[in-house]
C-alpha cells in the first residue's frame, strides 16, 4: 500500500500543495480551495513547449497575495478581538527578495493594507521610491546610512512618502540634523533599540547585548538628549527593534515585545511623540512542519503570533497609560517563502547496488571467502556484527591490494561482494525499527546519488551556508512506491553541492525516497519555500547563473496563466560578470582557431564549425540543456 504522504506534504504544504490522483503534485489556490489544483507537471510541460526549460524558479503570485492578506488580516482580527486602539501597518523588508517582479506584486497586493517597504541600503531605498506606495504606508530606512542616503530619504518626504530614518548610531544623528537643516525639512525619525533578550535559532547572534545593530540604553539616552537639545525630539515617531529571523519560539517573541514596550513607554515619557512600534522581522516559516521550537520549524501559528504581539503591546502600554501606537512588523520570510519553488530534472544516478552473488572459487583470498559467508549468519539481531565483519574484511583486503598482494580482478570481486552483502544487510533491516546510528549511517552511505540539474550555490545558498532545510519532493509518481533512497548532488564540481537532509512525514532523514529513473522519461524534483533570501544570496560557483524564472497565476479548471518570464543567465552574461568581454573572448578563440588553420591543418570547414559551436555555447543557458 503506497503512502501518498511519505514526503509529509500534508504537514508542511497543506494550504498550497496536494497530491493529485495521477500522482503529480497539484498547486492549490488558497483563495479558492474548492478549485481544481493545477498539475505542476502540466505546468512544466507547457513551459517546456514554450521553450522554457528546467532548472526553473517558479513563482506563484497567488501564494504571495495570500500570505500578505493572511498577515494583515490576522493582525486586524487580533486587534479587533483584543480591543487594541491602534492599527497594524506592516512593511516588507526588500532585502528578503529584491526582484522587481516580487516587489512590484507585493506593493500591488499590499496597497489595500497600506503595506510599506523596509530598506537597508541606498539601492533598496531607490527601489522603494520607484513604487507607487499607499500614502498611508511607511518606508522604514534601517542599516548604516551615509549623507546621500539620509539626504534622499528626507527629500522623498516632499513627494508624499512617509520615509522614516531609523537611527542606528548616535553618529547618524549628527548627519540627519545637518541635512534636515540644509533642506529645511523636519525629518521622520525612528530609533533602533537593542533588546537584551536573546533568541534561539540560527540568528541568535543578532539578538542580545552583543548584537551588532541598535542602540544600547546609554546610546538611546544620548540620542534623546541630542534630539532635545537640537529641537528635534518631536520628529522621533518610531521605535524599532529586531530580534533575528526565523524565531522558533513564541515565548521569545512575547518577551521581546514586552521589553520593546518598556523602552517605548520610557522614550515616550522622555517627551518623544512615538506613534509606531516596529517589532522587526522574525515571523518564522515551518519548513519541516514539525510545529516545534527547533531550527527550521516554529512552535506557533500566525494567529498566535499576532495575538501575542497585540495583546502584549496593549497590556504593557495600558500599564503605562500610553496611547496604543500603530504596530509595524517587518515580516520577510513569512511573506515570500512559499511563493517560489525550484523545479529541476534529474540527469543521472549513481548507485551502489549489487544484487549479483559472486561465485566463490578456490583461489579466492581467505578474507574474501569469509566475507562471502556473512549472509549465512545474517539476521536482524546480528546485523551490526555482520557490518563490523564486512568492513573489517574489506579494509584488510584493500590494504593487501595497496601492497600488491591482491590483484585488480580480486579487488573488484571484493568490492562487488561488499555491495552485495551490504544490500543484504539493508534488506534485513528494512522492517526493523531499532537500527543503531552506526548501522543507519552505513546504510545512508550506500544511498544512491541523484544528480540534479541545478546549482546549490546559485539557487539554494542557505542549504549550503547554514544547513537550511527546504522541503523537497518528486513532483510526479507520488502514487508509486519510491523504491530507492538517495541524496541529491548538484552539477557544480564541488563536494559541498550536496543535499542530504530531508523532511519526511515522520521526521528529518539523511536520504530521500526516490523513484527509479528511466532513460526515456524526465524525473523532476521540487524544492519548496525558497522565496526568501535565496534569489540574491546565490553565487556563480562554476559559473552556473540565474535559472529561468517564471511567474504564474493559478486559474480555475486546473489552468494557469503565465504572467512573466525571465530567461536565465546565458554563458555570455556570466562571463561578463567575471570580467570577460564576450566579444573579446570570441575573438580570442577565433585567433586560436586561425592559428590551428595555419599550423595544424585545420580545414576551413572545421574552422567554421568550431566557431559556430563556440558562439552557440556562449549564447546558451549555463545549465544542462536537452
Ligand atoms: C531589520 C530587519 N528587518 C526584517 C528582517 C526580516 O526578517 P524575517 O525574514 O525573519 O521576517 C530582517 C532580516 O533578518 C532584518 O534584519
Amino acid at each position: 500500500m503506497i503512502d501518498e504522504d511519505i514526503y509529509g506534504i500534508k504537514k508542511w504544504g497543506d494550504d498550497i500543495l496536494n497530491v493529485l490522483d495521477n500522482g503529480n503534485i497539484g498547486l492549490k489556490n488558497p483563495f479558492f480551495p474548492e478549485n481544481q489544483p493545477v498539475d505542476l507537471i502540466k505546468i512544466i510541460k507547457s513551459l517546456n513547449e514554450r521553450g522554457i526549460s528546467c532548472p526553473l524558479l517558479l513563482r506563484v503570485t497567488d501564494y504571495l497575495a495570500y500570505r500578505i492578506q493572511q498577515i494583515n488580516k490576522t493582525f486586524y482580527k487580533a486587534i479587533k478581538e483584543i480591543g487594541y486602539q491602534g492599527e497594524y501597518k506592516g512593511v516588507f523588508p526588500v532585502k528578503v527578495n529584491q526582484q522587481a517582479q516580487v516587489i512590484d506584486r507585493i506593493v500591488d497586493f499590499g496597497k489595500e493594507y497600506h503595506f510599506g517597504l523596509e530598506v537597508g541600503s541606498k539601492a533598496e531605498l531607490l527601489i522603494a521610491l520607484a513604487h507607487d506606495l499607499s500614502s498611508e504606508s511607511t518606508i522604514i530606512c534601517n542599516g548604516i546610512k551615509d549623507r546621500e542616503f539620509i539626504n534622499l530619504a528626507i527629500l522623498s518626504q516632499k513627494l508624499g512618502f512617509k520615509t522614516i530614518l531609523v537611527l542606528e548610531s548616535p553618529r547618524e544623528l549628527d548627519i540627519v540634523i545637518k541635512v534636515s537643516k540644509e533642506l529645511n525639512i523636519r525629518p521622520f525619525l525612528g530609533i533602533r533599540i537593542k533588546l537584551t533578550n536573546k533568541v534561539s535559532g540560527k540568528w541568535s547572534e543578532s539578538s542580545g547585548d552583543r548584537s551588532a545593530f541598535g542602540l544600547s540604553v546609554e546610546q538611546v539616552m544620548d540620542v534623546i538628549n541630542k534630539l532635545k537639545n537640537n529641537g528635534y525630539l518631536d520628529c522621533l515617531i518610531l521605535q524599532h527593534s529586531h530580534l533575528g529571523s526565523q524565531i522558533p519560539d513564541i515565548i521569545e517573541i512575547r518577551k521581546a515585545t514586552q521589553e520593546a514596550c518598556r523602552f517605548f513607554s520610557e522614550i515616550t515619557n522622555q517627551g518623544a511623540p512615538l506613534k509606531y512600534i516596529d517589532l522587526g522581522g522574525g515571523l518564522g516559516v515551518d519548513y519541516t512542519g514539525e510545529q516545534k521550537s527547533v531550527v527550521n520549524s516554529i512552535n506557533y501559528s500566525l494567529d498566535e503570533y499576532c495575538i501575542n504581539i497585540v495583546e502584549t503591546v496593549k497590556y504593557e502600554l495600558d500599564q503605562s497609560k500610553i496611547k496604543h501606537p500603530t504596530i509595524i512588523t517587518e515580516s520577510g520570510r513569512a511573506c515570500v517563502a512559499s511563493s517560489s519553488m525550484l523545479i529541476f530534472n534529474i540527469l543521472e544516478t549513481t548507485n551502489f547496488d549489487s544484487y549479483e552473488k559472486q561465485e566463490a572459487n578456490k583461489d579466492d583470498h581467505p578474507l574474501l571467502k569469509n566475507m562471502m559467508q556473512i549472509p549465512d549468519y545474517l539476521n536482524v539481531d546480528r546485523a551490526q556484527e555482520c557490518l563490523n565483519d564486512l568492513n573489517y574484511y574489506r579494509d584488510e583486503i584493500r590494504t593487501l591490494f595497496k601492497s600488491g598482494q591482491i590483484n585488480l580482478p580480486a579487488m573488484a570481486k571484493t568490492e562487488e561482494t561488499y555491495l552485495y552483502v551490504i544490500n543484504k544487510i539493508k534488506e534485513v533491516l528494512t522492517f526493523s525499527n531499532e537500527i543503531t546510528e552506526e548501522l543507519q549511517s552505513s546504510i545512508d552511505n550506500m544511498a544512491d546519488i541523484y544528480h540534479g540539474n541545478f546549482s546549490l550555490f546559485q539557487s539554494l545558498p542557505d542549504v549550503w551556508a547554514i544547513d537550511q532545510i527546504h522541503p523537497i519532493a518528486p513532483i510526479q509518481k507520488l502514487n508509486e512506491i519510491p523504491k530507492r533512497r538517495g541524496v541529491l548532488n548538484d552539477i557544480t564540481c564541488d563536494s559541498d553541492g550536496i543535499i542530504n537532509k530531508f523532511v519526511l512525514k515522520d521526521g528529518i532523514y539523511n536520504t530521500l525516497p526516490l523513484h527509479e529513473i528511466k532513460d526515456d522519461e524526465d524525473y523532476f524534483l521540487g524544492v519548496f519555500y525558497i522565496g526568501a533570501y535565496q534569489e540574491t544570496l546565490g553565487d556563480l560557483h562554476n559559473l552556473f547563473g540565474d535559472t529561468n524564472v517564471v511567474t504564474i497565476k493559478l486559474k480555475d479548471h486546473g489552468n494557469f496563466q503565465l504572467l512573466h518570464e525571465q530567461e536565465g543567465d546565458t554563458i555570455s552574461e556570466v562571463l561578463s560578470y567575471v570580467e570577460y568581454e564576450p566579444k573579446d573572448i570570441i575573438n580570442r578563440f577565433k585567433n586560436i582557431v586561425e592559428d590551428a588553420v595555419r599550423s595544424r591543418d585545420l580545414s576551413l570547414v572545421e574552422r567554421k564549425k568550431l566557431i559556430e559551436t563556440f558562439k552557440e555555447s556562449i549564447s546558451g543557458y549555463t545549465y544542462f540543456e536537452n
